[in-house]
């Protein structure tokens, strides 16, 4: 009798990976709608990393500015550079006010204008009337309004009943031979006691995978679980080459100082005072997309003209915005200026660097959640029970580059877009399928082979990846840098599979976890990498030095990396929206 046997096990219509906005928003409309779903989460649900999300969540609900979804559609196929699926996007920015409504109603405690209608502030890349003046599109809940939203869904799930497994990480799903998929092996954090769940549908909503890059906005726990899992069931993962630098991280740090300080008035200059932006989006300025103003902060500070004694940052400057505004519309931004950089913005300037923020890319899903994999250069087909939702998923509404406040977006109509699928696909099935013990085998080695003794440090073998990844997969990236980070991230993946944890009888299970972990940032880190070598063009966020122009001819495509001989594929960019007119592409200036 083999071990899976003798494991515990329950049984749920839904399980869900993740318990972020992503994962709660689908268990939400799981629960209400009379499903049996159970929420795997590796950390208690409000400390996901949705929680961070700090300036706000896009709707064209018109209430500061005028707005309309199809504006927010243009900007959002601009901003990700042509590469985003318009179908998809479409949908995103026609759901987008109707559910920013619903969260209202949920509970979340939105900033208001004079009128009582929901505060919305400038975010970069927005525009009025397809390119025009600036928008006024992200409703905020001050600078807090990811914790707002991911309260509120916790609070709605508690009352929905969902099912939580707080403090637990996933193993590996659990497929069989017919690439149907059954559940997943879960392990809990405190006791080291492993749970097979047994699931009709799956759903992973596990988040990004910052961690890979040394200076990130992102939390410890964003290290690429679900999309590492998603690989080593043999799925591929799209787009990972498009990596997102938020313009402003606390320099030296990363810690995230949100778009909205900008969006408020606030503005950056480089050592002589200038406000370069000038210089590189004459019309957008501070507001470009999020890739033009990393990009201008870097060629500042690279030719010379950076401040501090090293020259190597830049300053937001919200002096002139006065300590009462300050306090009203950035409260946390004030915080944590004051607790990281002992600078009271009210006064100072603050030192900022773009550091790793948001993968573009991820698990290859349609509008409805559900994962979709080709067969090798066949036809793209739904995999039979499996969803994916959020940071870890590509639907692919953000294309090259995401637009800042469209990720909060995102989790809450796609989200609830799986959740609605998933009813309806729990109707046709409404038995489990048999669940052959070898796939729990599979997935019980992984656990086993971090029993080992010995080797290298897994810390340090972190830390080297979080190096390599920031020098040869930045900013701007030729083509020896990145072949030259391929080989390195490999090297690192080797000397992992030969890596123990090293004093077994003191090896509490955060260890094994960290262990674990790694293993999942390493093969994201591959797949990044690797992706990004195959890419020769210039596109959003992927910056190539040595292509430097976008050629649609070429690369107007996804981009699919498959683990098994790291190989890269491609698949169409769904061009054709939904009910309107598709955006061609066309010079992208702001
Ligand atoms: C920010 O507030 O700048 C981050 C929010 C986002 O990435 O959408």
């Amino acid at each position: 009798m083999g071990v899976s046997t003798r494991l515990p096990r329950r049984q749920f219509d839904c399980l869900v990976l993740g318990a972020g906005g992503a994962g709660l928003r689908a268990a939400l409309q799981l629960a209400d709608g009379d499903a049996h779903v159970a929420v795997v989460s590796k950390v208690f649900p409000t400390r996901s990393h949705t929680v961070a999300a700090q300036g706000g969540v896009n709707a064209a609900l018109g209430n500061v500015l005028p707005d309309s979804w199809h504006w927010h559609m243009y900007d959002t196929v601009k901003g990700g550079d042509y590469l985003g699926d318009q179908d998809a996007i479409e949908y995103l920015c026609r759901a987008a006010s109707r559910l920013v409504i619903e969260l209202e109603h949920y509970g979340v405690p939105f900033s208001r204008i004079d009128d009582g209608r929901i505060y919305q502030r400038k975010f970069g890349g927005q525009s009025q009337n397809f390119g025009g003046e600036q928008a006024a599109r992200t409703c905020a809940a001050a600078d807090r309004t990811g914790h707002a939203i991911l309260h509120a869904l916790y609070q709605q799930n508690i009352r929905a009943k969902t099912h939580f497994f707080d403090e637990f990480f996933a193993i590996d799903l659990l497929r069989d031979a017919a690439g149907n998929t059954l559940g997943a092996l879960v392990l809990e954090i405190e006791t080291g006691e492993l749970l097979v769940i047994e699931s009709k549908t799956t759903l992973i909503a596990t988040g990004g995978a910052g961690r890979m890059y040394r200076t990130s906005t992102n939390a410890l726990i964003n290290t690429g679980d679900g999309l590492a899992i998603a690989l080593r069931a043999g799925l591929p993962l799209q787009d990972m080459e498009f990596i997102q630098f938020h313009p402003t991280g606390l320099a030296g740090l990363g810690v995230l100082i949100t778009e909205g300080a900008r969006g408020e008035g606030g503005y950056l200059v480089n050592g002589r005072g200038e406000r370069f932006m000038e210089h590189y989006a004459p019309h957008a300025r501070d507001l470009a997309s999020r890739d033009v103003v990393s990009r201008a902060i870097h060629m500042e500070v690279s030719e010379g003209r950076g401040c501090g004694p090293r020259g190597d940052y830049v300053e937001l400057k919200l002096d002139h915005l006065g300590d009462d505004m300050i306090r009203k519309r950035l409260p946390g931004i004030r915080d944590t200026v004051l607790r990281f950089a002992h600078v009271d913005p009210a006064r100072s300037p603050i030192p900022v660097y773009p550091t790793a923020h948001y993968i573009m890319g991820g698990i290859p899903t349609n509008r409805f959640g559900q994962v979709v994999a080709p067969e090798r250069h066949g036809p793209e087909e739904p995999q039979p029970g499996l969803y994916a939702v959020g940071e870890c998923a590509c639907v692919s509404v953000h294309g090259a580059n995401r637009l800042g406040g469209n990720s909060l977006l995102d989790i809450i109509v796609f989200g609830r877009a799986a959740g609605n699928h998933i009813l309806a696909a729990l109707k046709e099935q409404r038995y489990h399928r048999p669940l052959p013990g070898e796939a729990v085998e599979r997935a019980l080695e992984r656990v086993w082979r971090w029993e080992r003794p010995g080797g290298e440090s897994v810390e340090a073998l972190g830390a080297e990846l979080r190096q390599v990844m920031e020098r040869y997969c930045g900013v701007f990236r030729t083509q020896d840098v990145l072949d030259e980070g391929v080989r390195r991230v490999r090297e690192i993946r080797e000397r992992l599979a030969h890596a123990g944890l090293r004093d077994q009888s003191r090896v509490f299970n955060t260890a094994r976890i960290e262990a674990l972990e790694l293993e999942n940032l390493v093969e994201v880190a591959l797949a990044t990498v690797v992706s990004a070598a195959a890419r020769h063009e210039s596109r959003g966020a992927h910056s190539r030095v040595d292509y430097p122009e976008r050629d649609d001819r070429h690369w107007l495509k996804h981009t699919l990396y498959l683990r098994a001989g790291e190989v890269i594929d491609y698949k169409p960019v769904r061009m054709k929206p939904l009910t309107v007119d598709s955006f061609p592409p066309v010079a992208r200036v702001y």
